[in-house]
């Protein structure tokens, strides 16, 4: 294969040296080998490190348990996790339970964090019964076509890395792992993918065993060559997708090493975020609550649909909102709102019935013949009113229990009820979330951010 002259380089940094190798396998063969006498189920390694395609310095082992698919999920339940928990008890003894679509074990052994995951021992992947019986499939589709593709893989990780698109977990909405594995076997190597993706617009297809079986909406569909009904990137974000596109282009334009290793960029200091936020003028609001205990899966979402939902509160009292993000933290949330209105007068206009409304109109009239600032009058054939506004101040209305009455999600509803913070102004930059606000006031995308460093150090 033809590479860059820093692809080279970056392979240098990356490739899993052969040390790490034996250690990961040698550790995989030992789990692998208590999972198959206990008799119970399967052994087997999954993910990257199944498929060698791990990034250098990784430390995650994923190992699936298969058990017998006539068994009822409580009982894969049931013995699956008891096997999980007896095995990282006996070589670790630290046990961690998580759960995604099912419960699993973290467990960190000899420096590696290992998942041990129960799954149904399918023998067709038509017959899979829920999302973790898919991988032992996408493991033996990527084993048997990757060939010598592996290097690209890795380096379609690190771009990808780099461009804060790796991930498909809900708060990055980017690229898993699988899909960039995918993405390299179709196209036949890094710089093919590279290639294709810097002309990429939404309603990509990518159908690599011509299943044909179901239409997607979302920017890029690459139907799971396992599982027809399955778009690997689902959960890939219009902005990220837009974001690969645009690094992709860049990279093309312009090959180097920094669209693997990017120069970082530094979080503001306070003085420098404070001065940042006086020049733009604008009003920062932040509402602060524990994260709720939940999966973060299941959190991101309420997250989001929770910061629009105050965002379209904000904005119907009339204080704009310019922009706003979120973020998930161990301890804590935040909602973060840049607000160009932060106080209004007094006055508030308000829309009433047109007056050949019958009794809407009489209603009208008479409840606001008294104490307006003006009207009942008449425009365009309605009645209007000059009122007193209820909050003439953004940080008062979110202060009030206005922001506990819009459609929050579940948990952040329980969370928020059992209290929030609300910060503004330079008080926003609050512990823990100080990259968050930094990098909120600082955004820019991907090639932005490695155009603009190349510039300062000139
Ligand atoms: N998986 C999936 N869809 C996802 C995430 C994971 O199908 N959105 C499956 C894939 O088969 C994947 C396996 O679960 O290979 C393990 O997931 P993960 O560890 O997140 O990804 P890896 O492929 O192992 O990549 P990485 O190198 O980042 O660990
Ligand atoms: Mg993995």
């Amino acid at each position: 294969v033809k590479r860059q002259e820093c692809e080279e380089k970056v392979l240098s940094h990356i490739t899993p040296l052969r040390e790490e190798r034996e250690h990961i396998h040698s550790v995989a063969d030992r789990i692998i080998g208590a999972v198959n006498t206990s008799g119970k189920a399967k052994g087997m390694i999954a993910g990257s490190v199944a498929r060698d395609t791990w990034v250098r310095g990784d430390r995650d082992l994923d190992i699936f348990m298969l058990f017998d698919p006539s068994m009822s999920r409580e009982a894969l339940e049931e013995h699956g996790m008891g096997l999980a928990r007896s095995i990282a008890r006996r070589l670790s003894g630290a046990v961690v339970e998580k759960y995604a679509e099912h419960p699993y074990v973290n467990t960190e052994i000899e420096g590696l964090s290992v998942d041990l995951v129960p799954c149904y021992a399918v023998d067709n992947a038509a017959r899979i019964q829920s999302a973790v019986d898919r991988t032992p499939f996408h493991t033996l589709f990527v084993r048997e076509h990757i060939g010598d593709l592996a290097s690209d893989v890795l380096l379609l990780k690190q771009f990808a890395k780099a461009g804060g698109i790796y991930g498909s977990d809900q708060m990055t909405g980017g690229f898993a792992g699988y899909l960039c594995e995918l993405l390299v076997i179709w196209y036949g190597g890094f710089s093919q993918v590279i290639e294709a993706a810097s002309s990429w617009r939404p309603g990509v297809v990518i159908d690599i065993r011509g299943h044909q079986s179901k239409e997607f909406e979302d920017p890029l569909v690459v139907v799971d060559p396992v599982d027809p009904r399955r778009n690997v990137a689902a959960s890939l974000t219009l902005t990220r997708f837009a974001e690969f596109v645009e690094f992709a282009h860049g990279y093309r334009e312009a090959p180097s090493m920094d669209f693997f290793f990017p120069p970082v960029q530094g979080v503001l200091d306070f003085e420098c975020f404070k001065a940042a936020l006086g020049e733009r003028g604008t009003y920062l609001y932040a509402i602060v609550f524990s994260t709720p205990h939940t999966i973060p899966d299941i959190v991101v979402p309420q997250l989001r649909k929770s910061l629009a939902a105050i965002a379209g509160m904000l904005d119907r009292y009339g204080f704009t909102v310019s922009r706003s993000d979120c973020c998930m933290g161990e301890a804590r949330c935040m909602l973060l709102f840049e607000l160009l209105v932060d106080s209004l007068p007094a006055l508030k206009r308000h829309m009433g019935p047109y007056i050949w409304n019958g009794s809407n109109a009489d209603d009208f009239r008479d409840k606001y013949r008294n104490g307006t600032f003006s009207g009942p009058y008449i425009e365009d054939g309605r009645y209007w009113i000059d009122i007193q506004r209820k909050h003439t101040s953004a940080g008062e209305l979110l202060g009030s229990d206005s922001p506990l009455k819009v459609s929050l999600g579940k948990h952040v509803m329980a969370s928020m009820q059992r209290g929030f913070t609300l910060l503004s102004g330079p008080g926003c930059w609050t512990e823990g979330f100080e990259s968050f606000v930094s990098g909120f006031i600082r955004k820019q995308s991907p090639l932005v951010r490695i155009k603009q460093k190349r510039e300062e150090i000139g």
